[in-house]
């Protein structure tokens, strides 16, 4: 029986897209930078099915198929059309790290699924059309796409370059599933935050300067704009009504934490996507301090990148 696999990883937003343009292209408000995780990884496989009409997701670990979320479904309608195919498929999914946690699981589970699609179909797509279509289901798919340093302006990512010395991991403090979707989220904070309003006049320009900061390699601007850029999404995040808290005591202590690693020297960042779990960015010849002192202190730690 023909198989089609595909394997993917989520990424990190330095400069975090929050909102949209258009919900039906799943067009995003701003522009976002992130950095491809090739630590975490997800491996999709697709097949078809004879004996079902549905399409069914499973889980590695989980007995029961479930239902294909509409993330997912937008994708495989996307290759339904271009293919005239109308079987039922069965997907198979497995990740290195826990999923819908804010870990950035929706990414690499939609760019894993578009590879395996792809390579299903023996469709070829080229990867900027990989990229837009990994965003008709989650727009930080996109990015996925490519590896190293990455920029979506607004229908696709593009790989803009590498930073070698860059070292990450992300530090789990929950495993539990977010109460506010990310779709829901954005909605509710383009609706009813003034903070947001304010938001768009100054992310385009912050966008440029983190460009720059990492084509320089000048880690201390660099990780200021990180963590500035996510307090301020997640600002947003608590300015909306009702208001939408993804972080949690835990987080803050991550939050506290580098800012004392960082009282002599601007050795390390944070940054929260919509969830409590932290990503810690920082370089290499300071990476085994950074990390002791989080695994050191009770958190759990997933090498990243
Ligand atoms: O693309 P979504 O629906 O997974 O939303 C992503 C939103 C953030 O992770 C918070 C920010 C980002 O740019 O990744």
């Amino acid at each position: 029986m023909r198989e089609g696999v595909g394997t993917s990883h989520p990424n990190i937003a330095f400069i975090k897209y929050w909102g949209k343009k258009c919900e039906e292209e799943n067009i995003p408000m701003n522009g976002s930078v992130s950095q491809t995780l090739g630590r975490m990884c997800t491996e999709t496989s697709v097949v078809h099915t004879e004996d079902d009409v549905q399409d069914d997701l499973i889980s590695y670990g989980e007995s029961e198929p479930t239902k294909v979320d509409l993330k997912a479904s937008r994708v495989i309608k996307y290759f339904r059309e271009i293919t005239g195919d109308r079987k039922a498929l069965v997907i198979r999914t497995k990740s290195n790290f826990p999923a819908c946690c804010g870990l950035a699981s929706s990414a690499s589970g939609i760019s894993a699924l578009v590879l395996a699609l792809d390579d299903f179909y023996r469709t070829r797509l080229p990867r900027e059309l990989l990229s837009s279509v990994a965003r008709m289901g989650s727009a930080s798919a996109a990015r996925s796409l490519h590896s190293g340093i990455v920029h979506m302006q607004s229908t696709h990512g593009e790989h803009v370059g590498e930073w070698e010395e860059l070292r990450i991991f992300a530090v789990v403090v929950s495993s539990a599933q977010k109460r506010v979707g990310s779709t829901e989220g954005m909605r509710c904070t383009s609706r009813t935050s003034s903070l947001f309003q304010k938001r768009q006049e100054g992310v385009e320009k912050r966008l440029e300067r983190i460009l720059e900061a990492i084509r320089e390699k000048r880690f201390r601007e660099f990780a200021l704009i990180v963590m500035q850029d996510s307090n301020e999404m997640h600002a947003c995040c608590a300015d909306s009504f009702p208001p939408i808290f993804y972080m949690n005591d835990r987080s803050r202590d991550i939050v506290e934490k580098i800012h004392e690693l960082n009282s002599d020297e601007v050795i390390a960042a944070y940054t929260f996507d919509a969830g409590p779990n932290g990503f810690v960015v920082t370089l290499e010849p300071h990476y085994e301090r950074v990390r002791r002192a989080f695994a050191d202190h009770g958190f759990s730690v997933i090498e990243a990148l």
